[in-house]
């Protein structure tokens, strides 16, 4: 059987069965203090600012010093198998999802060694041998933790490089097919219009195929529209706006079957905002499409307001089935879809609208619930990419 990368690697630094016996007695002496040990790791964290931002709070932390805990022992005892491997792929996943920058990786890593050492250097039991072996050990090891964690890290560089490579040539693409396909829309419109006028309109069966087909028209052009705002920036117009005049006009282009419930609270509270109405329109437009979709026959969409101090926050909430976690981090990437119909633009775009409003949008896993996204908007003039 071919040789797997973890094999590769323990050859790579000579990781030997006296290796894994050095590591266990090792064991011995650090796991009384595996909760000091992780103390220290997390204040040291928290003391700074870029490596704690990527925490999400004082919970959090909390639950990481118990994972620290398990990792620390997985790192000691074993077995250093290919499930290990795969585990610590897993964590290396994870510090890429939070966007976790690297450097904090490795200084991280080295307060671990720091601790370990102190306490190898603290014992006075064992001979200087067996403690020298716990110290190569341990040094063997913590180095094939990095080298996985980078490996995970490469991974997703290389899917980005694919994602970049797909979307530069989609952008080319689209340009010209955009374009080249107005005008046939545009002769379909004008001879479907003419056609409405003909005695062939009269015809019950036939009103209603051309019915259709317009409204096939409508579809294909907002297709060309989406795409087109997508390779190139429409400018933003800079206008009073009241979100909740924008709310209840994108609600008369969005239709919910009778069992669904779409809802408000707090939009007439907010001040009046500087932005592009129309821009705005679609993006409510857009989540409340999917957020339709997704909750089926029955359900509610709730759309929560609040101001802040310096921005406006806004929750928009569905009871549907939510974004399985696989799809989550690439839910704002163009042509990212689930859907048997739609090509993956509407969420790229309304990011792309709330960022340059000077705004922004997160979606926020809620386990066993509906979706739930959060928007900012700020409160003074929206200044990017104004016209
Ligand atoms: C290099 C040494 C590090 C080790 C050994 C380590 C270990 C771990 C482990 C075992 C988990 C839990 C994975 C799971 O749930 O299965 C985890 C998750 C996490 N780590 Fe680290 N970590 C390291 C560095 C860091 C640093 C420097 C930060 C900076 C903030 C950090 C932030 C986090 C966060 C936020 C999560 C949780 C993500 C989530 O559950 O959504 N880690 N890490």
């Amino acid at each position: 059987m071919a040789e797997t990368l973890f094999e590769e690697l323990k050859r790579y630094v000579g990781f030997e069965p006296e290796d894994e016996q050095a590591l266990r007695s090792l064991h011995g002496l650090a796991q009384p203090h595996f909760a000091a040990i992780a103390e220290v790791f997390y204040a040291r964290i928290l003391e700074h600012e870029g490596a704690s931002k990527a925490l999400e709070g004082e919970s959090q932390v909390g639950h990481l010093k118990v994972t620290l805990r398990t990792w620390m022992e997985q790192l000691l005892r074993g077995p250093w198998n290919e499930d290990y491997f795969h585990l610590r792929c897993r964590i290396g996943r994870i510090h890429v999802r939070i966007s976790l920058p690297q450097h904090y990786m490795f200084g991280a890593m080295n307060v671990l060694r720091q601790e370990f050492l102190r306490i190898i250097d603290l014992e006075s039991g064992g001979s200087p041998a067996e403690l020298r072996a716990m110290r190569r050990a341990l040094g063997k090891i913590l180095d094939l933790e990095l080298a996985i964690m980078l490996h995970t890290y490469r991974e997703d560089l290389l899917a980005q490089q694919a994602r970049s490579e797909r979307l530069s040539t989609f952008g080319q693409l689209v340009g010209s097919i955009g374009h080249e396909l107005r005008n046939p829309l545009g002769v379909i419109e004008t001879s479907l219009y003419i056609l409405k006028g003909r005695p062939l309109a009269s015809d019950e069966r036939a009103s209603k195929h051309l019915e259709r087909i317009g409204e096939q028209i409508n579809l294909a052009n907002r297709i060309v529209t989406d795409l087109l705002d997508m390779i190139r920036d429409r400018p933003l117009k800079r206008e009073p706006m009241r979100l909740e005049e924008v709310w209840k006009d994108a609600l008369t282009s969005v239709q919910a079957p009778g069992g669904v419930s779409i809802r408000e609270e707090g939009l007439a509270a907010l001040p009046t905002l500087e932005g592009d109405p129309g821009q705005m329109r679609q993006v409510f437009v857009n989540l409340l499409e999917n957020a339709v979709q997704a909750v089926g026959e029955v359900g509610t969409v709730t759309l929560s307001a609040t101001q802040g101090s310096k921005e406006v926050e806004l929750v928009l909430e569905d009871s549907g089935p939510g974004v399985c976690e696989a799809i989550q981090s690439r839910l704002f990437e163009p042509l990212m879809t689930t859907k048997a119909r739609g090509i993956g633009l509407g969420l790229p775009l309304v990011k792309r609208i709330l960022e340059r409003h000077g705004g922004s949008i997160i979606y926020v896993s809620r386990e066993g619930r509906g979706a739930c996204f959060i928007m900012k908007l700020p409160l003074g003039s929206a200044s990017k990419g104004m016209a």
